[in-house]
């Protein structure tokens, strides 16, 4: 008999959440391995589901937050040419808005490697970030940011506030998405912001993630899946108010959330015009939800079926970027190196490695044009213009890219 599932309740209101997708057994989405290791992975299982009550969507499972974000967590935010563009603008209206007032203080939770605080030490403006990840908490020191290299959570903002005062901004990329304990996070936001500060954080949006069929958003670091009704619901049950919301076209589809103390500021259309649209298209509707679980099955047999007749055809199929989603990706899928040869990453961090799971090797772009494949799968696909861009070449060549977000095709 099959063993009954204990009930998941929301993290945010203690409501029942119902799962809607199984991702199955999933590694650690950035554990890249050494050829040579032979310590046993970890695999959880990766599932989704809703919140009755407040319609968070959110996963079933989480995992402990040392086994993600340590010393070797390998992702860094200055990647991407178009990511240090979009933060050193986030930076810039910060500190023309938020932080125009004397002596202003702004603190970034999972500030990785400076992206954003870089440009804010450069107008000398007061700032600290939090970065649990030292290596990467290294690389923001080496460029004049202030770093903690603690998690943000109740205790630590608290003795931020203590130390050096409230800050007119709290900000979080890609970050509270992460964290599957709001409570502690609000009640150090709480502690720390000023009376008239904002929290301001941007995530993946759950209405491009549904729009696209794009599952790979979905792994062990992305335990939230926002929208605006769920944020509000969120804002709302920890005493802060959803002000403004902005969409974002970084990482395939953002929302850039601003939170405020409760009636502290007037909300923009922005934010009825986004519920407002939410609800016509069913958002967070369960059958919305289930309807996306079954565009993930599609896409699945649909890559599979197609990397296999490249295969038996005799083409060559590589992968571009060992991106935290294409483990999502290639353990659903059940992709591995007798399907995809190497994927290729500018990230020395995970060059030389194998991806997790599926043991892909990792290899450095060089190794993409020695010689180049026929195919190359594109996990990096929410940097494709930048990626593109620089292997004009390949297509040259006679290459040819596949996307499978929103579906998949050969481009
Ligand atoms: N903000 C960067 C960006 O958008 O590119 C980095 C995003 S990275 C996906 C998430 C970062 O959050 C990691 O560097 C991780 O170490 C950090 N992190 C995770 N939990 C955190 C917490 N409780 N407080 C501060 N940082 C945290
Ligand atoms: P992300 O989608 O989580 O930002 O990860 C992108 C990955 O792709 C990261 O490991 C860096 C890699 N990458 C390249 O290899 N070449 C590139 O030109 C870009 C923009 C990213
Ligand atoms: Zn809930």
């Amino acid at each position: 008999m099959p063993r009954e599932r204990a009930t998941v309740t929301c993290r945010v209101c203690d409501g029942t959440v119902h799962e809607f997708l199984d991702l199955g057994r999933q590694p650690l989405s950035d554990a890249f391995r050494e050829p040579d290791c032979d310590t046993k992975e970890f695999f959880f299982r990766l599932a989704v589901g809703q919140c009755e009550s407040c319609t968070m969507v959110q996963l079933t499972e989480s995992v402990p937050r040392d086994k993600m974000f340590h010393e070797d967590y390998p992702y860094h935010s200055s990647g991407s040419a178009g990511m240090r563009e979009h933060f050193s603008g986030a930076a810039r209206r910060f500190l023309a808005t938020e932080l125009a007032a004397p002596d202003p203080f702004i603190v970034e939770m999972g500030c990785n490697d400076g992206v954003m605080l870089s440009t804010i030490h450069q107008a000398g403006v007061r700032h600290l970030g939090f970065e649990p990840s030292g290596r990467v908490a290294e690389l923001a020191r080496t460029k004049g940011v202030r770093v903690l290299t603690e998690f943000f959570e109740d205790s630590t903002a608290a003795r931020i506030r203590e130390a050096e005062g409230p800050a007119q901004v709290i900000f979080a990329a890609n970050t509270m998405c992460h964290i599957p304990y709001p409570n502690s996070i609000f009640r150090g936001v709480d502690a720390l912001l000023a009376p008239d500060g904002v929290f301001v954080f941007e995530d993946p949006y759950l209405g491009d993630l549904v729009e696209k069929t794009s599952f790979d958003q979905i792994y062990d670091e992305h335990f939230f899946l926002f929208s605006a009704h769920s944020v509000r619901a969120m804002a709302e049950h920890y005493g802060f108010e959803l002000v403004d919301v902005e969409r974002l076209p970084v990482h395939g589809g953002e929302i850039r959330y601003t939170l405020a103390r409760t009636s502290r500021r007037t909300p923009s259309a922005a934010v009825a015009d986004l519920l407002a649209e939410e609800d016509a298209r069913r958002l967070s509707d369960m059958e919305t939800l289930r309807g996306f679980a079954a565009g993930v099955m599609r896409v699945r047999d649909d890559l599979v079926a197609l990397l296999r007749r490249l295969r038996t055809e005799g083409s060559s199929v590589v992968a571009y970027g060992a991106t935290a989603k294409s483990a999502t990706v290639t353990n659903f899928c059940d992709i591995g190196p007798e399907l995809v040869s190497y994927v290729c990453d500018s990230t020395p961090a995970k060059q030389h490695r194998m991806t997790p799971g599926k043991h892909i090797p990792v290899r450095p772009p060089t190794a993409f044009r020695d010689p180049y494949p026929d195919y190359a799968l594109l996990f990096a696909w929410n940097h494709a213009d930048e990626i593109m861009a620089n292997e004009q070449e390949f297509r040259r060549s006679g290459g040819r890219w596949i996307s499978y977000v929103p579906n998949v095709r050969v481009l």
